[in-house]
């Protein structure tokens, strides 16, 4: 599938919310930490000047390329570049600026990897069971983790990363498969897990399942966990972050570490007077998390899970 009949499937998700609360100025420097097929940073160039400066990073090369073609004929200073946001003050070097008046994190996988049979991100599909998002540098693939964990360390990650209640029950059946052959596609993992679990729940515990592989593929939880901080740091006093979480493991970091810097002091209750000294480093734009709106729902069901959370450095 070429990127024009991507650009046809792929719409950002909460485009209009983000770019209202991250313009803060029209000719500043705003970075897509996450910048997929480039769908937000396209949505940004409509509502900044031509002189603003458009960054984008992602994991995924493909993405990059599919991405950096679309901004190339919108705005003349855009960049894009392949990398991890955990690597991003390393990153911030290669790009004309290195503090920014807005960054956004969607967090996830885009559009164009999960209907890529190929990317194996998909039980809708039948493909290799891979699931990285850097197909370069990326190390383990699903398949390592399939066939190479333990029964009870399989067990562990369909709970943690998936929240699935019947997590034993479906690391049991792998182990004695995989005792029979390897399971190296998505359609054997998939007929697995169906075999396992109670039909009534078989879409929600095939995604369930397939999450956890992914999150923990690509170390989803603490690249994210381990980011924050750094993100923050490069952001211009006044300059604002959005975050875009998919599901309740991601957006609880999202939450706590944005509740942690907007209190600042970190003493224990107890205390009667502050010791630490820290002071808040955030101010919340959102007070809560934003949702997408019905409509939005309706035309693109990828939204549908959305949260959205945006802080303003102080
Ligand atoms: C939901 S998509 C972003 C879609 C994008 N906002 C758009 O509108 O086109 C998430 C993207 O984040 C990328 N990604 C995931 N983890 C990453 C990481 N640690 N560093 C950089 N990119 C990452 C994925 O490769 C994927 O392209």
């Amino acid at each position: 599938m070429g990127p024009t009949s991507r650009d046809s499937v792929h719409l950002p998700v909460m485009a209009e919310e983000i770019v209202h609360h991250l313009t803060v100025v029209t000719d500043g420097a705003y970075l897509d930490l996450t910048a997929g097929l480039g769908g937000h940073l396209l949505a940004l160039s409509k509502s900044v000047d031509e002189s603003a400066r458009l960054y984008g990073v992602d994991k995924d090369g493909e993405a990059v390329r599919v991405a950096s073609k679309r901004l190339e004929k919108v705005n003349q200073h855009c960049k894009i570049i392949q990398s991890s946001y955990v690597d991003i003050l390393d990153t911030v070097a290669q790009f004309g600026d290195d503090r920014f008046d807005g960054i956004l994190l969607d967090l996830g996988l885009s559009s164009l990897q999960l209907d890529t049979a190929a990317r194996g991100f998909s039980h809708n599909e039948d493909g290799p069971l891979d699931m990285r998002f850097d197909q370069e540098k990326g190390l383990r693939t699903a398949a390592d983790l399939v066939n190479g964990l333990s029964q009870s360390q399989l067990a562990n990650l369909f709970r943690d990363y998936g929240e699935e209640r019947r997590s034993a029950r479906i690391a049991a059946a792998i182990v004695r498969e995989r005792q029979k052959e390897m399971i190296l596609t998505t359609s054997h993992l998939k007929t697995i897990i169906l075999s396992s679990s109670a039909p009534a729940h078989q879409k929600k515990t095939l995604s369930r399942i397939f999450q956890a592989l992914r999150i923990a593929v690509n170390s989803e939880l603490d690249s994210l966990a381990e980011a924050l901080p750094n993100i923050v740091s490069i952001l211009n006093s006044g300059g604002r972050l959005a975050v875009l979480a998919y599901h309740s493991l991601e957006d609880r970091i999202v939450k706590r570490f944005f509740q942690q810097q907007i209190k600042g002091c970190i003493c224990p209750p107890r205390l009667p007077v502050c010791i630490c000294g820290k002071l808040p480093t955030l101010r919340a734009v959102t007070r809560k998390a934003l949702l997408p709106s019905q409509t939005e729902i309706e035309s693109n069901p990828r939204a549908r899970s959305a949260r959205l959370r945006v802080v303003e450095r102080i």
